[in-house]
């Protein structure tokens, strides 16, 4: 069992994002001293994506276009994957910026200065023809350099033809990449095996250090980077691979050997983050612990609010402790309705529920409120 002289998630959360408290201070102060900050520039895959991946003709159509995505929040589908709201939009609340434009449905300069979001479900790290050579299969053919090119097209719109103006935009906006990389490892470990899925490791650290560095040679300030979530508390993890009693983490019920590949992933990133710190003295680069958080959570989900099926899905059914079956997945015929989201972590076996979003946004923020 999880020893309670560990400090919460929140806790260790509030102390990875000192580097955005240190920005916070170096920027105009708005009242009650929170930073002004303007806009958000984002980058990932599903957990962050607002509706790329509905636009995108390959992803357009999918689960999270059907009902009941978006039965919490909005009403209605919003293209997220999610019952409401991801951290992306609690973040832009907090901050107090506008919610980013998803890139595929802005045009002009105007709908790219609220910020962007070029973050798209089913995203990798890693560029599929990179992923082939390693007899990996990607299902949507879009990668972080892709939305790195996404974002210098929205720099050359927004007038990066004058430095300084560049400058300018860029030091007011936060850089926020949300996981990325677990669909690298999900494709690796569904198609192949744990050795292929921690091979990845370094390229998809890689991967993350070239979109940062583009990043930082725009003109980014403060650039806030998540880090993997814990690939073995995943109920499509937990239903696709069942395991002997010693596969599974006694704390959490997770699978130890996927659980690893997350914390060398986390361990090489806040390595590589350290180091471009070093090289770009006078930016914030943070490393948001979301392994941390959730893994918490499921090891004491009563504690911050959420049921006693830290690990079942909420939405498509398939019963057994994990609740999850690909035939019924949320929103396909036949899946099952979820009565109360706000008490699961999981939304759909893979994604996290609007209550989940909220309480890993909240941990991460807290420090500046
Ligand atoms: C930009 O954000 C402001 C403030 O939220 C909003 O009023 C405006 O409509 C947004 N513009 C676009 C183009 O989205
Ligand atoms: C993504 O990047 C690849 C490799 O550079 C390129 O071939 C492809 O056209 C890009 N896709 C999109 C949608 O921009
Ligand atoms: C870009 O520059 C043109 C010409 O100087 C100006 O009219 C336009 O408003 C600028 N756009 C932005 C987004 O600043
Ligand atoms: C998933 O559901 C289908 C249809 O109900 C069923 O035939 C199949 O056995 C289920 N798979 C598992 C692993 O339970």
């Amino acid at each position: 069992m999880a020893k309670v002289s560990r400090p919460p998630p929140a806790v260790a959360l509030v102390l990875v994002l000192v580097g955005l408290v240190a920005a916070v201070a170096d920027a105009a102060p708005g009242p009650r001293g929170l930073t002004r900050y303007t806009r958000v520039f984002a980058f990932g895959n599903s957990l962050t994506d607002t509706g790329n991946a509905a636009i995108f003709p390959a992803t357009a159509g999918g689960p999270f276009t059907r009902p009941p995505y978006g039965q919490t929040y909005f009403g209605q589908p919003s293209g997220r994957a999610s019952d409401g709201r991801l951290i992306i939009d609690f973040l832009a609340d907090e901050l107090r910026v506008p919610q980013p434009t998803p890139y595929l449905a802005g045009r002009t300069a105007a709908d790219f200065l609220n910020g962007t979001n070029f973050a798209v479900g089913g995203a990798t790290a890693l560029d599929p023809a990179f992923l082939v050579t390693k007899g990996i299969m990607s299902f949507v053919p879009i990668s972080l350099s892709n939305q790195t090119s996404w974002f210098q097209n929205v720099l050359r719109l927004l007038n990066s033809s004058s430095v300084y103006e560049q400058r300018k935009v860029m030091a007011s906006s936060v850089f926020y990449v949300g996981e990325i990389g677990l669909n690298d490892y999900f494709f690796a470990l569904n198609s192949n095996s744990v050795d292929v899925a921690v091979s990845l490791v370094p390229h998809v650290i890689g991967a993350i250090r070239s979109a940062l560095t583009a990043m930082i040679a725009a003109g980014a300030r403060t650039v806030v980077v998540t880090g993997m979530l814990p690939i073995g508390c995943e109920p499509q993890q937990l239903a696709l691979f069942p395991g002997g009693p010693g596969d599974y983490d006694p704390a959490t019920g997770c699978i130890a050997r996927f659980n690893e590949i997350a914390e060398r992933h986390n361990l090489a990133l806040r390595v590589m983050l350290g180091e471009l710190r070093l090289a770009h003295p006078g930016r914030s680069l943070s490393y948001a612990d979301i392994y941390r958080a959730v893994t918490r959570a499921v090891a004491s989900p009563t504690l911050y609010g959420f049921g006693g099926m830290p690990l079942a899905a909420c939405c498509g059914g398939g019963g057994g402790p994990y609740n999850f079956n690909f035939t019924t997945f949320c929103s396909a015929p036949g899946s099952a309705a979820c009565a109360d989201p706000s008490k699961s972590i999981s939304w759909d076996g893979i994604h996290f529920t609007e209550a989940a979003n909220r309480f890993l946004t909240r941990a991460m923020l807290k420090g500046l409120l």
